[in-house]
This record gives structure tokens, sequence and C-alpha cells, in this order.
């Protein structure tokens, strides 16, 4: 049995990533600014990052939503991201960002672009800390279920994919290797069969040396 972090584990991908580690046998302790019941940690990202949190960690997985004020995403998105990858880096347990799309190309999504910004700046400081990483970056959400999936990287793409699917390529990512140093995208394809996580992750490029 391992124990992970999941940070936005009550959130609707968060949740599903829990729900899967649990039923592994694993021991998950949810993240939350608002802790509910057992195996809960208080943390908010707008604050300090308390290491404690992280203690006896196997594993972290980050899934929060960007806050809509632009200086508060950079607090969170940004600042909040690199003090979890430095106590990642310190501790070495490695982390899952889910990050997504459209962060190399704010432009296309004025509305919402200083957070991408932010968040572009987070993912650069978890690749910099020298901890483990893997970043998922999902296209738009849906709760419909997982109906196979493609992996891209470069961030070009457009389209959907089921929060079930992110779930299951955030938990494969976590017991393996070779999705370590690697960033993707994920999208909806009904034409693939069931995704076998490790060959697609051993395909993937390793991101260029932070
Ligand atoms: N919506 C989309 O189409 C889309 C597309 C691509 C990527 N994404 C990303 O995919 C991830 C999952 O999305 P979702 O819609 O499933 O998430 P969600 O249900 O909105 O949950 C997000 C979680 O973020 C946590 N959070 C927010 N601010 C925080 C802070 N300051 N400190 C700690 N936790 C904080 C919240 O936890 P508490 O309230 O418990 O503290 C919440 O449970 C997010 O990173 C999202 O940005 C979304």
């Amino acid at each position: 049995m391992s124990t992970f972090v999941v940070v936005g584990g009550a959130g609707r991908t968060g949740r599903r990533i829990t729900d899967r580690l649990a039923k592994g046998g694993h021991r998950v302790i949810v993240a939350s600014r608002r802790p509910e019941g057992d195996e809960t940690a208080e943390l908010d990202l707008a604050g300090s990052v308390d290491a404690a949190v992280f203690t006896g960690a196997d594993g972290i997985v980050v899934a929060i939503e960007p806050p809509r004020d632009p200086a508060e995403a950079e607090t969170v998105m940004h600042h909040g991201i690199a003090r979890i990858a430095a106590i990642a880096a310190r501790e070495d347990i490695p982390v899952v960002l889910v990050s997504q799309i459209y962060l190399t190309r704010p432009a296309e999504h004025p509305e919402m672009a200083e957070r991408i910004e932010a968040r572009a700046r987070g993912e650069q400081a978890l690749r910099a800390s020298g901890a483990q990483y893997t970043i998922v970056r999902p296209s738009w959400l849906h709760d419909l279920p997982a109906d196979g999936v493609r992996v891209e990287q470069g961030d070009t793409g457009e389209g959907r994919i089921s929060r079930d699917a992110v779930a299951d390529a955030v938990v494969a990512a976590l017991f393996d290797p070779s999705a370590s140093g690697k960033t993707f995208e994920l999208y909806d394809d009904a034409e693939s069969t069931e995704p076998d996580w490790s060959t697609l992750f051993a395909a993937l490029s390793p991101d260029p040396e932070a």
C-alpha cells in the first residue's frame, strides 16, 4: 500500500483520481481548502504550503482550478505549484500535475489568457524543480464515460476529454516511470481501443531539460 496526497482531491476530476487510488488499496489524503472527514488535510495554495501535508507520501497529484482573478491565479497556479514542487524535490516524491491545453497559445483564449500564463509558469516551475513529474493537459472536460483517448504532445489540438479518462491517465502515470519527465495532452477518441497507458507513455518524447 502506498500513500498519495491529492491536492484538489474533492474536485470533479480529483474525486475520480482519489476513488481509483483507494480502490487500488492505497491510502489517499485529500488536500482541500475545506477538509471534511477522515484522511483529509487543509491546504490552500493561495497561502503558505505546509510541508507536513506531504510527509510520508509516495506520490502527489495536483488537480486544481485556477482562480479567476489574474493576481490570485499567479499566486496559486505559479507560486503555489512551485512550493509543492520544491517540497516534492526535497522529499523525492513524484508529482502528477493536471494542467490544460492552450498552455503555449493563451492568445487563443483571451478571456483566460492570464490564468493560462500563470499556469504555464507553474508547469515550468515543476519542470525546473528537480522533482520527478508528469504533466497531464486535458482538453475541455466532460462527465460522460471514457470512450477511448488520443494522446498528443506539442499543444496544437482541439477537443474534449472525459474526466474518467483523465483520472485513468493520472493514476497510470503515478505508477509508470516511463511517464516521468513528460508532458502530454488528452483528447477523446472514439476510434481508439482501450488505452494501454504504458505503451502510450513510452512513445512520448521527454520534455526538453528545464
Ligand atoms: N473545465 C475544463 O474544461 C478544463 C479543461 C482542461 C483542464 N482543466 C483542469 O483540470 C483540472 C480538474 O478540473 P475539474 O473541473 O475536475 O476541477 P474542479 O471540480 O473545479 O475542482 C478543482 C479543485 O480545485 C481546488 N482548488 C481551487 N483553488 C484551490 C486552492 N487555492 N488551493 C487548493 N485547492 C484549490 C478545489 O478544492 P477545494 O474546494 O476542496 O479546496 C477544487 O476541488 C483543473 O486543474 C482544471 O483547471 C479543466
